[in-house]
């Protein structure tokens, strides 16, 4: 551990960095710090892009409800998965990156070891009981070279952290409220997915969870 790592241990006890693999960390508590400035802006894009639930191409209702900001957002319909510019709910663009996103994902991604990531997507994902996220790798982005970075929000939820192969055994990692998950290098794709969310309650967030999935997509 390094001296800034021990510094913001020693203030924020419940912040600790837990490598799930080579390329791979959990940064407990992360988010923390910018949590009201982080609610503020989720509730302003949100405000311009509601959460909606999209069709997978093979014709299923996502469960996990979505929006995006940034110069791309994550869109999926009968057609296939990809990045579009525009929203096609509103036939306009896609909010834009809120300040605060750009500057958590910069320092939770150089935290990791990935430094000087500048993502042009966020996927806000909404959750509730009930919810889950089918294991998938992350493979729509161009340049594999660049990281991932997501933040959790709200209520608890268990994230499948597996291998390369959709067979390989997946390790569970209970993600809660302020937690960031970066992988990249190595690590980057492979598969990941979200357990069926328990009833809960945060103060902030109710019965939900969000996250907020960051990458460079174009
Ligand atoms: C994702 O894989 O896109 C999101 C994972 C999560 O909600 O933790
Ligand atoms: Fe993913």
């Amino acid at each position: 551990m390094n001296t800034a790592d021990l510094f913001r241990n020693a203030i924020h006890p419940e912040r600790r960095d837990e490598p799930l693999c080579d390329g791979a960390v959990v940064l407990r508590g992360f988010a923390l710090p910018n949590e009201t400035m982080l609610l503020q802006a989720i509730d302003m894009v949100v405000a311009q892009a509601p959460f909606r639930h999209l069709i997978t191409p093979g014709g299923f209702r996502m469960s996990v409800g979505m929006s995006n900001a940034g110069t791309l957002g994550w869109v999926s319909d009968r057609r296939g998965y990809r990045y579009d510019p525009i929203d096609p709910d509103s036939g306009k663009y896609w909010p834009s990156m809120p300040d605060i996103f750009l500057r958590l994902a910069g320092s939770a991604a150089a935290q990791a070891g990935y430094a000087g990531f500048v993502p042009d997507a966020c996927l806000i994902n909404r959750y509730e009981p009930g919810t889950r996220l089918s294991l998938h790798q992350d493979r729509n982005e161009r340049d594999f070279d660049q990281p991932i970075v997501s933040v959790s929000l709200g209520i608890p939820a268990v994230f499948l952290f597996g291998g390369m192969q959709r067979a390989d055994p997946q390790i569970r990692v209970p993600l809660g409220h302020g937690d960031v998950v970066v992988w990249g290098g190595p690590a980057r794709l492979r598969y990941h997915g979200v357990l069926p969310l328990k009833p809960n309650h945060h103060d902030a967030l109710g019965s939900s969870r969000i996250n907020l999935t960051f990458r460079r997509a174009g």
